[in-house]
């Protein structure tokens, strides 16, 4: 079974004793934060979130529906980035079909999968909270607005730079 490092352990259970005593459950969402990030590599296998129902005592069902749920958690391998673009309407008015067909064609990649050379996931989000700001997209947790294709090929560029430096 895979196990959280013991640092974020500790983290774990100052998020657990937030909560009452018999209500862990709360914590799971931060906790999937954490066992994705940590022990995932970016996306929960079963058997992370297997892990994570066995810490917090609670069933494994209970996780999955929770991870099926919300778009931040990837269910299958992704790339090292992922790109969340948002696809709701106030988006799409300003141009985010446009810039999903340009990151398709730059990449060469459909919503929902990754490069060959394992480097970018593209996802298609629901609002993202920025809706003055269109077209959205998310990246490391990271927005980015008002987005045009030179933009998004500056995004692409950096990431690619960045990538090279953390290798
Ligand atoms: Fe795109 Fe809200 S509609 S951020």
């Amino acid at each position: 079974m895979p196990q959280f490092s013991t640092e974020t352990l500790s983290k774990v259970h100052e998020i657990i004793g937030r909560y009452p005593a018999g209500q862990q459950k709360s914590a799971l969402i931060p906790v999937l934060h954490y066992a994705q990030r940590e022990l995932g590599g970016g996306w929960l296998p079963t058997e992370v979130m297997d892990y994570v129902a066995h810490l917090l005592q609670i069933k494994p069902i209970e996780v999955y529906e929770v991870a099926t749920f919300y778009s931040m958690y990837n269910l299958k391998p992704v790339g090292r980035f992922v790109l969340e673009i948002c696809r709701t309407g106030p988006c799409c008015l300003v141009g985010a079909e446009r810039i999903q067909d340009h990151i398709e064609h730059t990449l060469g990649i459909k919503e929902g999968e990754t490069t060959t050379d394992g480097m970018f996931t593209l996802k298609t989000m629901e609002c993202l909270g920025a809706c003055g700001y269109g077209p959205v997209l998310q990246i490391l947790e990271q927005f980015h607005q008002n987005l045009t294709e030179e933009k998004v090929d500056a995004l692409i560029a950096s990431c690619r730079q960045k990538a090279a430096l953390m290798n």
